[in-house]
C-alpha cells in the first residue's frame, strides 16, 4: 500500500518527519501547563502535528496510571470544523469528549454518575465555561492524589472566520488561559496561521505571556531525504531526491504530493527528474492550493517574497532584514524591523522561505517560487 498521502493528516507515526522536536518539547511543556500556539500556514502540518502531541500524551498517560504516578494526563483532540462556532458548543463538546475519555479508559469505574450527569448539563448551561469549571473540579476531588492534567488539542479554532466568530474565540482562549481555579488542571494547544495569531495579540493581548509560539517550517535537507527514501528502500536516484527537495523546499504537503505519484511506480530506480517534472504539471492541473496559500499573504509578504524569487540560482541566496530593510524602503512606505519581520514569519510559516540564521532566510521551493513569479 502506499504509504504516502497529501490529502489526509499523517497517522502513521513512522510517516511522520521532522517536526519530532516540536512535539517533543509541547508534550513536555503542557502537563506543566504550557500552552502553545503551532503556527502553521495551509497544509504545513497543523494537524499531523496535533495528533502526533495527542499519541505522545496517552503514551504518558499510561506511563502515568503505573503506581506512582502523579499526574493523571487526558489529552482531547477537538477538531473545530465539527463545533459550531459558539462557546456554548464548544465547551459541550469538551464535556462530551471528557466523558467518552473517561468512559473508555481503565478509571471509568472511579466517576461518580453525578459527574457525568453534570458533564451532559454543561452544553445546556447558561454559563458553559463556568459549569465546565465546577465539573472539572468535581473530577479533580475524585481522581485525587493524583493531579489532573487536561490537554485541550483545539485545531484551527480560526476555521470558522467570521463576524461571530471573531467575538467568541477570545472569550474562549481568555476562558482558558486566564488564572482561574481550574488553571492548574488546564493546557492547550492551538493551531493557526501567522495572521491568525495577529488577531489574538489585539483582541486579547493579555494572553500573549501565556501563549508560546510554536512555529512550523519547511523540512531541512536531511529531514526531507528520510521522507523520500526511507519509505522507499533508498531506490530513488539522488539526483532525483535533490530535484525534489529543490522543488519542494522540504515543504511536508509537497514532498508527499510527489512522492505519493512516485511510489506507485514499481521501478523506482529508474525514476527521472523528467517524471518529477511530470507530478509537478499534473499537480498545477488538478490543484489550487498555491492560489489559496498566495490569497493569504498580505501586500508586503508577497512584496517580500518576490525578492526571495528573484534571487539568481546559484548565487548567494540568502537574504536577512537588515538587506530587506534597504531594498524595500521605496518600495514599502514606514517599512521598518517588525514589519518585515512579520513578513519574514508569514512566509517562513507558510513554507514559502527558510530561516538560515538568525535573521536571515532563503527560498525554500523553487515550484512554488515558478507559481508566483507567473502571477506577477
Ligand atoms: N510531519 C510530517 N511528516 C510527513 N508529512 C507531513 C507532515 N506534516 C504534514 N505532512 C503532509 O502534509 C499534508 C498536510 O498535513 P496536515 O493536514 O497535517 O496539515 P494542516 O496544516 O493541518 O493542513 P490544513 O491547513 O489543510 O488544515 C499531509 O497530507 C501530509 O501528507
Ligand atoms: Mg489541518
Amino acid at each position: 500500500m502506499n504509504p504516502y498521502s497529501f490529502e489526509d493528516p499523517v497517522t502513521d507515526q513512522k510517516m511522520f518527519y521532522g517536526y519530532h522536536n516540536e512535539v517533543k518539547k509541547i508534550v513536555e511543556r503542557v502537563t506543566e501547563q504550557w500552552s502553545f500556539f503551532v503556527l502553521g500556514g495551509p497544509r504545513m502540518g497543523k494537524t499531523s502535528l496535533l495528533q502526533q502531541v495527542e499519541h505522545g500524551l496517552e503514551a504518558l498517560g499510561k506511563k502515568n496510571t503505573s503506581r506512582n504516578a502523579r499526574q493523571l494526563v487526558i489529552p482531547l483532540y477537538l477538531d473545530m470544523r465539527d463545533i459550531p462556532a459558539t462557546d456554548k458548543d464548544f465547551f459541550g463538546k469538551v464535556a462530551k469528549k471528557l466523558e467518552q475519555f473517561l468512559d473508555e479508559h481503565i478509571f471509568a469505574h472511579a466517576i461518580p454518575s453525578e459527574v457525568k450527569i453534570s458533564l451532559d448539563s454543561v452544553e445546556n448551561a447558561a454559563e458553559p465555561f463556568d459549569s465546565f469549571a465546577a465539573v472539572l473540579l468535581e473530577i479533580t476531588e475524585v481522581m485525587k492524589p493524583k493531579e489532573l492534567r487536561l490537554v485541550l488539542l483545539v485545531d484551527d479554532l480560526w476555521r470558522k472566520l467570521g463576524s461571530e466568530t471573531e467575538i467568541i474565540f477570545p472569550r474562549i482562549l481568555r476562558a482558558l488561559l486566564t488564572p482561574s481555579e481550574i488553571n492548574y488542571a488546564v493546557a492547550s494547544v492551538f493551531t493557526g496561521s501567522f495572521y491568525d495569531l495577529g488577531v489574538i495579540g489585539s483582541s486579547a493581548s493579555p494572553l500573549e505571556n501565556v501563549l508560546f509560539d510554536q512555529s512550523l517550517h519547511v523540512l531541512n535537507k536531511a529531514q526531507t531525504l528520510l521522507l523520500i527514501n526511507e519509505p522507499t528502500q533508498n531506490k530513488i536516484p539522488a539526483e532525483v531526491t535533490q530535484e525534489i527537495y529543490q522543488e519542494t523546499g522540504g515543504h511536508p504537503f509537497l514532498i508527499q504530493y510527489i512522492m505519493s505519484h512516485l511510489y506507485d511506480r514499481e521501478d523506482w530506480a529508474y525514476v527521472t527528474t523528467e517524471d518529477v517534472g511530470q507530478v509537478i504539471v499534473k499537480f498545477e492541473e488538478e490543484r489550487e492550493d498555491f492560489k489559496d496559500w498566495f490569497k493569504k499573504l498580505s501586500e508586503i509578504d508577497r512584496k517580500v517574497y518576490k525578492v526571495f524569487c528573484q534571487v539568481e540560482l546559484g548565487m548567494e541566496t540568502q537574504i536577512c532584514i537588515d538587506d530587506l530593510l534597504h531594498m524595500m524602503k521605496f518600495d514599502i512606505p514606514n517599512v521598518n524591523w517588525p514589519v518585515i519581520r512579520d513578513a519574514l514569519n508569514a512566509l517562513a510559516t507558510t513554507g514559502l522561505i527558510r530561516e538560515t540564521n538568525e535573521d536571515c532566510y532563503e527560498l525554500a521551493g523553487q515550484w512554488p517560487a515558478r507559481w508566483f513569479r507567473r502571477m506577477w
